[in-house]
């Protein structure tokens, strides 16, 4: 794959994107596809309808149809841990596969329980705040949802505590009262480190362990180390990957938020998309395309940093989100056989909030020496009446992937564009739960594409492990009861505790 990119990118060289648009103007619409609500296009990426061409039979040769079938039955993608990797079972059930059937089954049960849980907490006129205690895949597609979609209506205002900085729990408790909140512990482990020791506070800090909830693989460990009773546990799976988990149960927050109309939405967004990217054949994909031109940036032209500018308020945390989806996801070097992969997997995701970042990091992007390519995201249609504010936001947004494709030149050097910096625009017609669930899940299914190109497991995470275990190794040595074996973290360790 990877020479056959590299002649393509010869062959196209360094020529700038504004020529290849010019010269084809009709990649303007035909490298454009529409999903629903979410519509994307790719015309201001650096590749040509030749190297697409190399792209789609890359695509067809690794059988991308059927690994996305793959997916959807309940087949163990996840091959370092022989399990599947059903998140589209929980939104939806367009496999007739007995795995994804009976997984479907469990997650409609478990989504009825946690309806229930939802109607008695709205229900209870003294809940006014929930404080949600979780990390990673539990916390940060909740949190992604949650602040993009909630209302200053919202039926109670929901929390989130992740770090283990007490700082972060502590800033966030001081406002409430114990008596008005309600806490959910999540974690399909029932084992990180941050979360128990987070839920402890929180349990304390709540006094009344009636007000409590778990959601976890691990109900066992839920019940025994914080008391929690069955009836206010939500299960998880070991089908379900932590980041790619929002539509489970570890959505609890998002349901208590939005209520359970809107996260039925979200689901069937979701769901919606997951048809598309199972069905559609490779051409008319979203997830594929998305999926090649990642690949394309990172094996063709080598690029070793992917941005995503959400052009939305609403959508800030999507960044932090993306990074642990794609980056725990595709940050691997190790194949299927255990072989290398021999080509450069995931690059590093970065990005932030327009157009705040054009008045900080964007002067690297138009100007510095690396290329990043970038994902925007922008939503047609505000919800919040200020017009002239919006028209500023969405030519803001139009202009800056303009500027960056199309440069401009000057016989000052200082002032001059280079342009040529690729970009994907991703528009959704106004942010509803379903938009946001067709968004979330192009990005799921093109991570998986991505793995699945370059011969790696989405769905694993070994590489987090190794940290974990030495920083519990490394509690005795904080409180001064023993020694570290390397001798920089012992030099550290001296400064860390020395009295001053
Ligand atoms: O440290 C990585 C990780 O295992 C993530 O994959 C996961 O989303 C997060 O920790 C939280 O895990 P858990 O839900 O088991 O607490």
């Amino acid at each position: 794959m990877q020479k056959r990119l590299a002649e393509q990118a010869a062959r196209l060289g360094q020529g700038s994107l504004w020529e290849l648009v010019t010269g084809d103007p009709a990649r303007a619409t035909d490298f454009a596809l529409r999903v629903g609500p979410l519509y994307a296009n790719f015309a201001r990426q650096h590749v040509d309808r030749e190297a697409l061409a190399v792209l789609f039979d890359i695509a067809r040769e690794a059988d991308l149809p059927a690994a996305m079938r793959r997916l959807v039955d309940g087949e163990p993608v996840n091959f370092t841990e022989n399990r599947a990797a059903l998140h589209t079972a929980l939104r939806g059930d367009l496999s007739p596969a007995r795995a994804a059937r009976d997984a479907h089954r469990q997650a409609g049960e478990a989504l009825a329980r946690m309806e229930a849980l939802v109607a008695r907490l709205h229900a209870d006129s003294r809940i006014t705040d929930v404080v949600s205690v979780g990390i990673g895949g539990s916390d940060l597609g909740p949190r992604l949802v949650v602040d993009a979609l909630s209302r200053p209506d919202a039926p109670v205002c929901v929390h989130f505590v992740s770090n283990v900085d007490a700082s972060a729990i502590e800033r966030t408790l001081v406002g409430l009262d114990p008596a008005r909140t309600a806490g959910i512990v999540i974690s399909k482990s029932f084992g990180t480190q941050e979360t128990l020791l987070n839920g402890a506070i929180l349990r304390d800090w709540l006094g009344d362990g009636t007000r409590l909830f778990a959601v976890s693989a691990n109900v066992e460990r839920a019940g025994r180390e914080f008391g929690i009773a069955p009836e206010r546990m939500l299960p998880m799976w070991d089908w379900v990957g932590g980041r790619y988990s929002l539509w489970s149960a570890v959505g609890f927050p998002i349901a208590l938020a939005l209520g359970m109309p809107a996260f039925r939405e979200l689901l069937a967004g979701a769901a919606a998309f997951d048809r598309h990217a199972v069905e559609s054949p490779l051409e008319d994909n979203l997830a594929v395309w998305h999926a090649l031109t990642a690949v394309w940036n990172r094996n063709a032209l080598g690029a070793a940093a992917q941005a995503v500018f959400p052009y939305d308020e609403r959508l800030r945390l999507l960044p932090a989100y993306l990074q642990q989806l794609v980056m725990e996801s595709l940050g691997k070097q190790a194949r299927h056989d255990g072989e290398d992969a021999g080509i450069d997997t995931v690059p590093v995701w970065w990005g932030g909030v327009g157009s705040d970042v054009q008045h900080s990091f964007f002067q690297a992007l138009h100007q510095g020496t690396q290329q990043v390519p970038a994902d925007f995201i922008g939503v047609s249609r505000s919800d919040h009446g200020h017009e002239g504010s919006h028209a500023a936001m969405l030519s803001n947004l139009l202009a800056q992937t303009e500027a960056l494709a199309n440069g401009q030149p000057s016989t000052d050097p200082h002032r001059r564009y280079p342009g040529g910096r690729p970009s994907t625009l991703l528009l959704l017609d106004a942010l509803t739960p379903s938009a946001l669930g067709h968004l979330l899940a192009l990005y799921e299914h093109s991570t998986y594409l991505q793995a699945v190109l370059w011969g790696i497991n989405a769905f694993d995470q070994f590489g987090v492990e190794l940290g974990k275990q030495m920083a519990t190794k490394l509690l005795p040595a904080l409180r001064g009861e023993a020694e570290a074996d390397d001798p920089v973290t012992r030099e550290l360790l001296s400064q860390i505790r020395a009295p001053r």
